[in-house]
C-alpha cells in the first residue's frame, strides 16, 4: 500500500480497510436500505422508487477516536435484470450532496452508463447530515458573522487582497473553534476509506466501480493511487491535477483553459446573433471582449445596486466563470451581460446569477467546501505575501481574466487550522488492477484538458478521452459518442483509441432545448 504519511502508516494497520474482505462482512451491519421519500423518487422519468441507505463506517480510521459514523446513501435500481454491480457517483464541490444528486442527475447519467448497474452515491462526511461542516450554530448567526462569502477577488482594488485575506482568518478561526471535535475527520482519504466500506457492504465483487466529476476526480484519482488493486472500473471526468490539490495555496493549472474558453465564448456569441443579445454590441469577437473588460472595469468603479445586494467587479467575474460551465446556459449570460452594459436596473431583479447571501448562509453544510480542501491542503502560512506571490506570480499569468477568483478559498485555507488526520501523501504514479477512464473537455473554465492529460500519462494503462465541447465536465454538453464510450467502459471494460475526440451534439446557443 503505497498511503498515507508514515505517522498513521502503522496506525492504519489497526484500522477496519486491514480486515480481510470477509471477516468484515460479518464484522459490519451491512447497508440498511429503505425506500427513499417521494421527492427523491419524483426526479426517476420511469416511475421507480429509489432505495434510501445507511452504513456504519468507523468514524477515525486511525482508531485514536472511539465510533462509527451513519453515511447516508442512495441507490438507482439499474434498468435492466443483467445486474453488473454497483457504480458510485461523487459530484464535486467538495461538499456537493451526494444523495440529492444521485436522485437529480440519473436520469442523465443512467442511460449514459449502460443501464446494467445499480447507481449509488452517498454524503460524504462533513456534507448533508455526516458531520454537516456548520461552522456557525444557525443562519442567523452565519449571516451576521460571515463575511467571508461577500469577499471580494484580489483585483477587485488595492484593499481586497487584505481584506480577504483578513476574512478568512475569522472564517478558518469560527470553524477551528466550534468544529475543534470534528474538523480533522473530515478530508479525502478518509472519504476513500468510507466508499471502499460501501464497496465492502454492498458483497459485490469487493472492487470499486466509480464515475467521479470536478473534485470527485481528486478523490477519484486518490482511491485509485490508495487501493490499486481494487478498482473495477473508473472515470474521472473534469479532471482537477491531485498534486496541487495537496500541493498548491490555490491549484493554479485549474486555469489554463479558463480564459480560452471565454473567447470561444464571444465568438460563439457573434456567430449566433439570434441567440446571443451582446451580438448586436460589437462588430467582432474581439471588440465584444474589450467592451466586457471596460464593462468590468466601469464595475469596479461604479458597481449597480440591485435589490439588497450590490453588483460590482467581483459579482460580475463570479457570475460569468460560474455560467461559464453550464453552455446551456450561454444565452442566460449574454442577456445578463447585456443588461449589466446597459445598467437595465429594471432586469436585475431576475437576475438569478445573484448569489443570494440569506441563501448561502442557510445551505445545509456552507463550510464544506473549506472544511474538505482546505484540511487537505499541506502548505500554510500566516504570511500574507506567499499567498499573493502564487496568486498574482502564478494564478495571474494563467487566465489575465479569471485568475484573481479563487481568492476566497485561497486566503482561507492557507491559515486554515484542521489538518485532516490522514491525507494522502504518495505520488500518483499508479497501475491499477483495471484501466481508468480519463475525460476531459477541450473548452472548460476550470478543469482543462491539461490536467486530464497528465493524469492519464500517470494513470497507467488508462485512455484519454477528449470530449470536443464547452463546459465543466462532459454533461455540460452532451454527447451521444462520449456517452457510447462511457457506456462501453462500464460494460464491457473497452477504453476508446488513442487520441478519440467526441464532437457535442448540438452547438453552443442552440436554443432548444431550453436552459432552466
Ligand atoms: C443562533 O445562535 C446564537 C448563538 O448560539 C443564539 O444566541 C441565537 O439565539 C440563535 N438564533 C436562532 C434564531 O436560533
Ligand atoms: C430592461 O429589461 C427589461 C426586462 O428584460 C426589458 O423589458 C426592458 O425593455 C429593458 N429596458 C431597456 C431600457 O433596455
Ligand atoms: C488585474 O488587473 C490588471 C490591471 O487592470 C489587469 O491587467 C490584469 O489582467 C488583471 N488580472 C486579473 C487576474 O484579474
Amino acid at each position: 500500500m503505497r498511503t498515507t504519511s508514515s505517522i498513521f502508516a502503522l496506525a492504519l494497520l489497526t484500522g477496519s480497510y486491514a480486515i480481510p474482505h470477509g471477516q468484515l462482512q460479518n464484522r459490519l451491519a451491512g447497508i440498511q436500505w429503505a425506500d427513499c421519500p417521494p421527492e427523491l423518487n419524483a426526479f426517476d422519468p420511469h416511475g421507480r422508487t429509489f432505495g434510501c441507505g445507511t452504513l456504519e463506517v468507523p468514524l477515525d480510521y486511525t482508531g485514536e477516536i472511539p465510533g462509527t459514523l451513519k453515511l447516508d446513501l442512495l441507490k438507482v435500481p439499474a434498468m435492466k435484470e443483467s445486474k453488473k454491480g454497483s457504480i458510485l457517483f461523487n459530484w464535486g464541490g467538495p461538499g456537493g450532496d451526494g444523495v440529492f444528486n444521485m436522485a437529480s442527475a440519473s436520469p442523465i447519467v443512467q442511460p449514459m452508463t449502460g443501464g446494467e448497474h445499480d447507481l449509488i452515491s452517498w454524503d460524504p462526511r462533513g456534507t448533508g447530515e455526516t458531520l454537516a461542516y456548520n461552522c456557525y450554530p444557525n443562519a442567523t448567526d452565519r449571516a451576521a458573522t460571515v463575511r467571508w462569502h461577500h469577499g471580494q477577488f484580489a483585483n477587485a482594488s488595492e484593499a481586497a487582497l487584505g481584506r480577504t485575506w483578513a476574512e478568512g482568518k475569522i472564517l478558518a478561526d469560527d470553524c477551528a473553534e466550534t468544529l475543534k471535535d470534528i474538523g480533522s475527520l473530515v478530508g479525502t482519504a478518509f472519504t476513500v476509506r468510507d466508499m471502499f466500506q460501501i464497496v465492502d457492504a454492498l458483497g459485490e465483487d469487493g472492487k470499486l466501480r466509480y464515475w467521479g466529476f470536478s473534485y470527485g476526480t481528486t478523490l477519484g484519482a486518490t482511491a485509485l493511487a490508495m487501493f490499486p488493486d481494487r478498482i473495477d472500473r473508473a472515470i474521472l471526468d473534469g479532471v482537477q491535477n491531485p498534486m496541487q490539490h495537496y500541493h498548491t495555496f490555490g491549484d493554479p493549472e485549474m486555469y489554463t483553459d479558463s480564459d480560452e474558453t471565454w473567447q470561444e465564448f464571444l465568438k460563439a456569441c457573434m456567430e449566433n446573433p439570434n441567440a446571443c443579445a451582446l451580438a448586436k454590441h460589437a462588430s467582432s469577437a474581439g471588440e465584444l471582449g474589450e467592451k466586457i473588460d471596460r464593462l468590468i472595469d466601469n464595475l469596479k468603479e461604479e458597481p449597480i445596486p440591485a435589490g439588497q445586494s450590490i453588483f460590482g467587479y467581483s459579482e460580475i467575474k463570479g457570475l460569468m466563470i460560474g455560467k461559464l460551465y453550464y453552455p446551456s446556459q450561454y444565452s442566460d449570460l449574454a442577456d445578463q451581460l447585456e443588461w449589466m452594459l446597459t445598467r437595465n436596473i429594471t432586469a436585475f431583479s431576475g437576475l438569478s446569477g445573484i448569489e443570494d447571501p440569506q441563501t448561502v448562509a442557510a445551505a445545509t453544510s456552507p463550510e464544506a467546501l473549506f472544511g474538505i480542501r482546505c484540511s487537505d491542503k499541506v502548505p500554510r502560512t500566516d504570511n500574507l505575501e506567499l499567498v499573493r506571490a502564487e496568486l498574482e506570480g502564478q494564478i495571474y499569468r494563467t487566465s489575465t481574466i479569471f485568475g484573481d477568483t479563487p481568492t476566497n478559498t485561497m486566503t482561507a485555507c492557507a491559515q486554515w487550522h484542521f489538518a485532516a488526520k490522514e491525507r494522502y501523501s504518495g505520488d500518483f504514479r499508479v497501475k491499477t488492477s483495471s484501466p481508468a477512464l480519463i475525460i476531459g473537455n477541450t473548452w472548460d473554465p476550470v478543469t482543462p484538458l491539461k490536467s486530464a492529460r497528465t493524469i492519464s500519462e500517470l494513470f497507467e494503462g488508462s485512455a484519454l478521452l477528449q470530449h470536443n465541447g464547452h463546459g465543466h465536465m462532459t454533461i455540460a454538453q452532451p454527447s451521444t459518442c462520449t456517452s457510447k464510450h462511457i457506456a462501453d467502459y462500464f460494460l464491457t471494460g473497452t477504453l476508446p483509441q488513442p487520441g478519440t475526440i467526441c464532437e457535442p451534439d448540438t452547438p453552443l446557443f442552440h436554443k432548444k432545448p431550453k436552459s432552466s
